[in-house]
């Protein structure tokens, strides 16, 4: 028998559930959610403003938010290594699997008193014990391989001194700084014109190409994944309603959330959308469980039991699940005809 170890996936997330309970009030943000990365995959995951996520991406990376009781079932596990029974600190510094994230606004995870170059060796030196000059010079490499002119001078600047555009690279480089086997970007070109958008998320794909690792796109924009990530996962209310490749997801959605979604893209470049208008209504309260479908109230296919069921996850092809009552139908009247 030859001795190859199967490589853990970069990512596994296995029926996560995430509330959050602060006095007597409970949130209920996300239910059931399943999904894997592999190394050097790149997943998209796409919903509305208010669908879990950003809790999706900070429960991965152990991040708790402060002053809330976070009751979290389930599994997380990064290069297969659990995620949920660690701490914060301990993940940051324990030498195997790291995941790592890239934030909407730059200026949230990047401090503004401090020269970017510390910044970026403090993301090094988290892990690793590094000498002083070469830290500096590997930030400087850094800086360089993710299109920041004139690095070695730049190095030296604080966030302030620099544009949206070329912060959010610096962002990029403090994220990979550490050799993450997972990068996870969470809007992060939301607060950027269109034109450096594209730049940011091709340079984010160069990157993943490059380094192995796996990526997690998180955008409320089906628009962008396209040519970027191999999947795409579609979320509404703490749930996936949809997952699949993404040429097939963005062209031949089944779940009718999501060719909501696609509806709603803009045709021309124009300002950003949040809202759908292609599917009136707004998400249901996350004061209380979902039960049935949590798309139903707004869902032009809708049926009785959809409000109270909830719907299987049906395979449309390989690799490609919906879940959704219609499209359970339409299958078994296919298989009938057959
Ligand atoms: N610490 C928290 N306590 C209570 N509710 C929260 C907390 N953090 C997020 N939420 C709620 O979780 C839901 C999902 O939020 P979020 O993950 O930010 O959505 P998205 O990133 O998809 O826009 C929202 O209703 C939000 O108000
Ligand atoms: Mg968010």
């Amino acid at each position: 028998m030859t001795a190859t170890a199967i490589e853990a996936p970069a990512l596994e997330v296995e029926d996560l559930e995430v509330n959050f309970i602060s006095g007597d009030k409970v949130t209920y943000v996300l239910e059931g959610v399943s999904l894997e990365v592999r190394k050097g995959e790149a997943v998209g995951i796409v919903g509305e403003s208010g669908s879990g996520k950003s809790v999706l991406a900070r429960t991965i990376l152990g991040i708790r938010p402060r002053g809330t009781v976070v009751d979290i079932r389930g599994t997380v596990r990064v290069s297969g290594e659990d995620q949920l029974g660690a701490t914060e600190a301990q993940i940051r510094s324990r030498a195997g699997a790291l995941a790592s994230m890239i934030y909407q606004d730059p200026m949230r995870s990047l401090n503004p008193t401090v020269r970017v170059w510390k910044q970026i060796v403090e993301a090094i030196t988290n892990r690793r014990r590094v000498p002083g000059d070469e830290a500096r010079s590997r930030a400087v490499e850094l800086l360089r391989s993710v299109g920041v002119p004139d690095p070695e001078a730049r190095a030296l600047a604080y966030p302030g001194e620099f544009s949206g555009g070329m912060l959010q690279r610096v962002g990029i480089a403090a994220a990979i700084a550490a050799h993450p086997d997972l990068l996870l970007a969470d809007e992060p070109t939301t607060a950027l014109d269109v034109t450096v958008q594209r730049r940011v998320l091709d340079l984010l794909e160069e990157v993943r190409a490059a380094s192995g690792m796996g990526l997690v796109l998180v955008t409320h924009d089906l628009g962008l994944l396209a040519d970027r990530t191999d999947r795409t996962v579609v979320m509404y209310a703490g749930r996936i309603m949809e997952s699949g490749p993404t040429s097939i997801v963005a062209s031949e959605p089944a779940h009718p959330y999501t060719q909501g979604l696609l509806a709603a893209i803009p045709r021309l470049t124009g300002p950003i959308q949040r809202e759908l208008p292609a599917i009136g209504g707004s998400l249901p309260p996350l004061s209380a469980p979902r039960a049935g479908c949590p798309f139903a109230a707004r869902c032009p296919l809708a049926q009785d039991r959809c409000a109270i069921s909830r719907p299987p996850a049906v395979t449309v092809a390989e690799g490609h699940t919906a879940h959704c009552w219609a499209v359970a139908d339409q299958q078994d009247e296919q298989e009938a005809a057959k």
